[in-house]
Formats: structure tokens, sequence, C-alpha cells
């Protein structure tokens, strides 16, 4: 009898103690998804009241009404910096620095925890030795984003008046300077441009135009996130090989092994469900560190314009994007309606039309 009523007291112990474990587990799960205690939480700013990923019930012109008159709102600004910063320390992770890693060292994918790649020579005596953002700071940005919104927008000298402009995906601009303006101070570039549109860099002409696109870059940061997922790192080594031969006037900078988690913290945060955010949402959260108004253009996540006309995903080539799709990895349409948002509580201009810049 005693022996029983001890089995039962163990038994009832034991299942207590995986009772609270489970929901221990569960409760830090909750929390590592969306990056906040609870203190936090009450501090957020809630920038964004909703977060449901179908917000267009009132169809696409809804989208496209920017609410005509624009105005700054420097307070709000200064509250979204702050409110980002809590997530995301910009100038410290726009970049991994040479002193933080040698040769050989062993880094794991971002996005495929897994998987792991050394830090080649190659790669190290190219990290900045500081943040190439230290201790910027920029009264207008523009973030350029690549929709085909921007053909016949005439925005180029708008932009190129800008004091710091971002652009994405080292997208081309000789033939488009009218509509997106030449001045780069900061260019992203994803490895797989370096398949898609430079064949790998196999032949000697892919690699003179690539070396050609470099240069146009004129000693401003280009930003590869080298470190994602397996399966470019090949490209990437030829990149940073071929600056080096030809000592290309480019300063390097390879984001954070935290950066995109931090971002998406701070979205998620704010109640805005991204998986994966792109680079333009990217590149404006990055922005409000250093920007006091950020200008966007070339942000158009629809294939039709506002008067039904079709708009090319990219401006300066034919690839197709579903982006309604939940099969890719992006919300456009969610990040869009955020920004949207914002513009309208003059924490950012979004430019989707004509500019009038003379
Ligand atoms: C948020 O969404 C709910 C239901 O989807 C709606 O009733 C509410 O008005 C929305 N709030 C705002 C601020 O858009
Ligand atoms: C600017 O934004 C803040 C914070 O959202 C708000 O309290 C304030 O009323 C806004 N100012 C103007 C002029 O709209
Ligand atoms: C990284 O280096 C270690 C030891 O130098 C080696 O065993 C490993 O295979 C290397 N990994 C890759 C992906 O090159
Ligand atoms: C290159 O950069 C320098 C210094 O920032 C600037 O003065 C010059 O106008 C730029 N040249 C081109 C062609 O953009």
């Amino acid at each position: 009898m005693r022996f029983t009523w001890k089995r039962w007291t163990i038994c009832t112990i034991s299942v207590l103690l995986i009772f609270y474990k489970t929901t221990d587990i569960g409760r830090s799960e909750a929390h590592q998804k969306t990056g906040l205690t609870g203190n936090s939480r009450a501090r957020s700013t809630r920038l964004m009241a909703n977060g449901s990923d179908t917000p267009f019930g009132n169809g696409l012109s809804d989208l496209t009404d920017l609410g005509g008159e624009w105005k700054a709102n420097a307070t709000l600004v200064t509250m979204i910096r702050k409110d980002i910063l809590r997530f995301l320390d910009a100038e410290r992770d726009v970049s991994i620095i040479k002193s933080s890693f040698k040769p050989g060292d062993t880094i794991r994918y971002v996005l495929d925890r897994r998987r792991t790649f050394n830090v080649s020579h190659t790669l190290h005596s190219l990290l900045p030795e500081v943040s190439p953002l230290k201790n910027k700071m920029f009264k207008t940005c523009a973030v350029v984003g690549n929709s085909g919104i921007l053909l016949k927008s005439g925005c180029g000298k708008e932009i190129n008046n800008h004091d710091f402009v971002i652009r994405c995906n080292l997208a081309p601009l000789n033939d488009f300077a009218d509509d997106v303006g030449l001045r780069s101070d900061f260019t992203t570039m994803n490895p797989s441009v370096i398949q898609r549109v430079y064949k790998s860099l196999r032949d000697e002409t892919e690699q003179e135009n690539f070396i050609l696109r470099l240069q146009q870059l004129n000693n401003s940061v280009l930003w590869i996130p080298a470190f994602m997922v397996k399966g470019s790192e090949r490209h990437v080594e030829i990149v940073n090989e071929l600056i080096l031969k030809h000592k290309l006037k480019v300063r390097m900078a390879y984001p954070s092994l935290r950066f995109i988690h931090a971002v998406r913290r701070y979205w998620l945060a704010n109640k805005i469900n991204i998986k994966r955010p792109t680079t333009g949402l990217l590149m404006y959260t990055m922005a409000t560190r250093f920007c006091d108004e950020i200008y966007l253009y070339g942000f158009w996540p629809f294939p039709k314009d506002a008067n039904g006309n079709p708009v090319k995903y990219h401006y300066y080539d034919t690839l197709k994007y579903r982006y309604f799709s939940s099969a890719g990895p992006h919300r456009m349409p969610l990040e869009f309606n955020t920004l949207k948002r914002l513009h309208n509580k003059g924490a950012l201009k979004l430019t989707t039309s004509k500019c009038t810049y003379t």
C-alpha cells in the first residue's frame, strides 16, 4: 500500500514537471517569435494597427490613393527610429567587420543553421574595418525599389537630389537615368544576381559588364547578403576575387548574422507578420537610423497601375512575379500597405506617380 502511494506520488510529480516544462517551452517560443517581453510589448508604438494579410477589401484604388498633400512628421520619425533601435542597431549590423572574424572561421548560415561555411582570405580582406555607416546622418534619403512603376516617371532628378541614395540588387541605371537617376551611395546585391543577370560570370563579356557596373558605384557601398543560405558562396567568392584583382573602388558590406532577424522582429512586434522582408523593406528599416526624411521610389507590388495599365515587376527586365502568391518568400502587398500607412502618417514618403521636381 505504502509502496503504491509512493509510486503514485512520483508519477504525479513527473506529470506536473512535464506539464510545467512544456508550457515553459511554449511560452519562450512565443517570445522568440515576437522577439518581445511583456514589457517591450507595452512600449511598442503600435504604428500599424492591423497586421492582416488581406487588407485589400477596397480594391486597388484604395491602395493607390496616397492621400493628397503629404507632410513629414519629425516627431513620428524620431519615435520610429527609437523603436527600431530596440531591435536593430543598423550602424553596427549593416555589416560584419574585420575584427570579428579571421580567415578560416566558421559561420552558420542565417536561414539554414545546420549549414556552415568558412571565412576565406578573400572575403576577410574585403571586410570593412568599421561600419560603413558609422556616425552617418542624412537629411533626406531615397530608397529606390525596382518596380516598373518608375518607367516614364521622370523621377531621376529628384532621386539624384537626395543626400543619400539606396538602390536594390545592382539594378541597371544608364538606360533609365531620367526615371531612376544615377546617384548611388549604397547598393544591395543578392548573390543570385550573379547567376541570373551575369550568367555566373563564366565568360569574359559577363565579367566585363559586371566590372563596368561596379565601377559605376564610384567608391560607394556594395552590400551583399552573403550568409543567408548555402548555395551562392562560390559566386560571392568570384565577385570578391574580381574586386580585388581589378582593384575596384567599392566599399564592401555584408550584413551581420542578426540583421534580417532583427528587422523581422521589429515588424512582428508591430503586428506585421512578414516571413522574409524584401530588400526594400530591409533598406527602409535600416535607413530610419540615419535619415531624417525617407523617400521611397519604385515600390509597387501590383501588376497594374492606378489606371489599369500593366506595370513591369522590374523596370529593367521581363521577369514576372506573382505578388499575391503565398508560395514565394515575400509578402509585398502587405509590406506596401504598411508603408502606405506610414506615408499617410508622415513617417516616410512613397512616390508612385510622376515626379514634378524641376
Ligand atoms: C483592423 O481590422 C479589423 C478587422 O479586420 C477592423 O474591424 C478594424 O477596423 C481594423 N482597424 C484599423 C485601424 O484598420
Ligand atoms: C506626429 O506624430 C505623432 C506621433 O504619432 C502624433 O502624436 C502627432 O500628432 C503628429 N503630428 C502631426 C502634426 O500630425
Ligand atoms: C572549413 O574548414 C574546416 C577545417 O579547416 C574543414 O574541415 C571544413 O571542411 C571546411 N568547410 C567548408 C565548407 O569548406
Ligand atoms: C564619384 O564620387 C565623387 C565623390 O563622392 C563625386 O564627387 C563624383 O561626382 C562621383 N562621380 C560620379 C560619376 O558619380
